[in-house]
C-alpha cells in the first residue's frame, strides 16, 4: 500500500470528535454514578479515544488494557480473534465498559464481551468511537456510539494504516486516485 498514491479525505475533525468525546462522557459519568466503573480499553487502536473519553469522565474510574489482534496488516478481520495480553484477575463487583476504535465485523468487540464476562463481573458493555454496522458479522450493538460511518477504511486518531497514521489527530478515509 503507498499511501503517496492515495487520496485523503477528512470524515471526521479534530473537532467534532472532541464535541462527541465530551458528550459520551458526560453520558457515561450520569449513567454510571452509582455504579464501579472499570474502562477496559482495547489495544492499540483505542489508545487516543480512550485517552480522550475517561477525561471527560467526571465519577472515579479504574482503567484496564487488553491487546488482541486479528487484522495483521490487512483490512479484513481474519475473523480469529487473539487475546495477547488479558485483564489480570476476578472482575466482581465492577461494571465493565469495553473501549474501542471502531466496530466492524463486531467479532473482536463480541469475543471480548464475551471473555471479561467469564471474570464475573456485575454488567459488561461497550463504547466505540466509530460503527461500520454494513459489515456487521455477529449480532452487536454498541451501547455507547461516536459516529456511523459508511463502510469505508479509516485511518486516524488511533487507527492505523499499515503501521502509521495512529498520530493524525482527525480521522480520513484513503481513496485511490482515479487519474
Ligand atoms: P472487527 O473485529 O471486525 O469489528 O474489527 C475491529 C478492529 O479492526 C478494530 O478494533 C480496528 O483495530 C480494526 N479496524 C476495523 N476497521 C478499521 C478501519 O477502517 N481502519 C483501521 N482499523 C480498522
Ligand atoms: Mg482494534
Amino acid at each position: 500500500m503507498d499511501i503517496e498514491k492515495k487520496v485523503w479525505e477528512v470524515l471526521l475533525s479534530e473537532e467534532e470528535i472532541q464535541t462527541r468525546a465530551k458528550q459520551m462522557g458526560e453520558e457515561i459519568s450520569n449513567d454510571y454514578k452509582e455504579k464501579k466503573l472499570l474502562v477496559v480499553s482495547l489495544l492499540k487502536g483505542s489508545f487516543i479515544f480512550t485517552a480522550d473519553l475517561v477525561r471527560r469522565i467526571s465519577i472515579p474510574v479504574k482503567i484496564e488494557f487488553m491487546t488482541t489482534s486479528s487484522y495483521g496488516h490487512g483490512q479484513e478481520s481474519s475473523g480469529n480473534i487473539n487475546i495477547i495480553s488479558d485483564v489480570k484477575g476476578d472482575l466482581t463487583g465492577y461494571d465493565v465498559l469495553v473501549v474501542d476504535d471502531i466496530t466492524d465485523s463486531g467479532l473482536t468487540m463480541k469475543y471480548v464481551m464475551e471473555h471479561l464476562k467469564t471474570k464475573n463481573p456485575t454488567t459488561v458493555k461497550c463504547c466505540v468511537l466509530l460503527d461500520k454496522p454494513d459489515r456487521r458479522q455477529v449480532d452487536l450493538v454498541p451501547d455507547y456510539l461516536g459516529f456511523t460511518i459508511p463502510d469505508k477504511f479509516v485511518v486516524g486518531y488511533g487507527l492505523n494504516y499499515g503501521d502509521y497514521y495512529r498520530n493524525v489527530p482527525y480521522v480520513f478515509v484513503v481513496t485511490e486516485q482515479d487519474r
